[in-house]
């Protein structure tokens, strides 16, 4: 009987030897690990700050909080995300202003941005949903032309470019997620990356409870003895050693992790092309995908509305209960937030207010991902999917 995860976590030798060195040290927050890991990522990302934090919606809270977003405030996010995109401008206060998305990228709808936008909007957050790019020339349009921040939420965007250049670093500040569904972990963590140097300044003092110098600084400083001082209203969303020594030995193979990724994504789209009820992930020249997901659309029907959502959806279920039963792992892309209970009932928002990201919620699909799939596991799983009798 096969077992096969939807996604795994991969750790070698190199991560191993590494996470000894912090223990060995004793030094295991906000040190040289920490350090070096946002080293490899500016390298790696082209970012020319970045910021490590405990995760990633910290990092977007950080961000958001940072850009002076604060009550009464109002911030656009896709509807379809994970839910962290929408809390983190809840704990601020502000309201999160759901856009609806488009079904062939799962993400933001770009022609629906201008109807959400009030006097009270002052960012927008575009999320790169699965390792895809949002369309970063029209939000950067709208941006310039309504003054908006942009926090781009990078959760999945580790080796995601737009036109070439890497998520992360169009709008105000991009924020990465080391969660294990991701491509990069570090068990938690998380890193902001952002190209305005003062910002930077600020966002390190806000991860560190506000404080003009680190912990490192001063303990290394000539007077190691003296307090920082506290010129922000901050947080303790520090990374610890003990994960940036994980997430700095992964950065060594980072492009060949995201090689790897690409390859299976590419192998999926060759076996799976010739299938008309399954829409698989788009990308083109402009869009290089990060591949943290493989996200299929289930569409047995040329179009899937609001009449027949409930239908595709239970068809659907019958496909993944199949694949389940076989031993191969799916879920849904991700969830439609606007249905989630605590957003319906505070904001009075039925599923169909947004309607493809209700239509994604209910029927998208993730298949099997990470680097150490076996290719006969990828047969069986490709054999099961093509032999499905609808
Ligand atoms: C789109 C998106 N935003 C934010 C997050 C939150 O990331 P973290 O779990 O690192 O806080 C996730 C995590 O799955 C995500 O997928």
């Amino acid at each position: 009987m096969m077992n096969i995860p939807i996604a795994k976590t991969e750790f070698t030798e190199r991560e191993i030897v590494n996470i000894l060195k912090p223990l060995r040290s004793g030094w295991v927050v906000q040190g040289p690990f920490v350090k070096e890991f946002e080293d490899k990522w500016c390298t790696f990302t082209g970012a020319e700050n970045s910021i490590a934090v405990s995760n990633c919606t910290t990092a977007l809270h950080l961000s958001l909080a940072s850009l002076g977003i604060g009550t009464g405030d109002e911030v656009i996010v896709p509807a379809f995300t994970w839910i962290a995109t929408a809390n983190a401008v809840e704990y601020l206060g502000a309201k999160p202003v759901f856009c609806d998305i488009k079904l062939d990228t799962f993400n933001i709808d770009t022609s629906k941005i201008e109807e959400c936008i009030t006097k009270k909007t002052k960012a927008i957050v575009p999320v790169h949903l699965f390792g895809l790019s949002a369309d970063m020339d029209e939000i950067e349009k709208l941006s310039s032309i309504y003054n908006l921040k942009i926090v781009e939420d990078a959760a999945c965007g580790f080796g995601a470019r737009y036109k070439g250049l890497h998520v992360g670093n169009s709008g105000e500040t991009g924020c990465f997620s080391f969660h294990p569904r991701k491509a990069i972990t570090t068990g938690e963590g998380g890193m902001i990356t952002t190209k305005d140097g003062e910002l930077a300044l600020r966002l390190r003092a806000m991860r560190d409870h506000g404080a003009s110098i680190s912990d490192h600084q001063r303990h290394f400083g000539n007077k190691p003895y003296l307090l920082s001082d506290f010129p922000y209203l901050g947080y303790n969303y520090r990374m610890t050693d003990i994960q940036a020594s994980i997430g700095s030995a992964q950065m060594d193979r980072a492009n060949d992790i995201h090689i790897q990724r690409s390859a299976i994504a590419d192998k999926y789209d060759e076996a799976l092309k010739g299938l008309n009820w399954l829409r698989t992930p788009l990308h083109n020249a402009d869009y290089e995908h990060g591949f943290q997901a493989y996200v299929s659309l289930f569409s047995p029907v040329d179009i899937v509305n609001r009449n027949n959502v409930l239908n595709i959806n239970s068809r659907r279920n019958s496909f993944m209960d199949h694949l389940q039963q076989k031993g191969i792992s799916t879920r849904p892309g991700t969830h439609a937030v606007h249905m989630t209970k605590y957003y319906a009932n505070k904001y009075k928002i039925a599923p169909e207010d947004y309607l493809n990201a209700y239509i994604a919620d209910h029927c998208s699909i993730a298949f099997p991902l990470f680097p150490s799939l076996r290719s006969e596991e990828f047969k069986f799983i490709v054999n099961e999917i093509t032999n499905y009798t609808l």
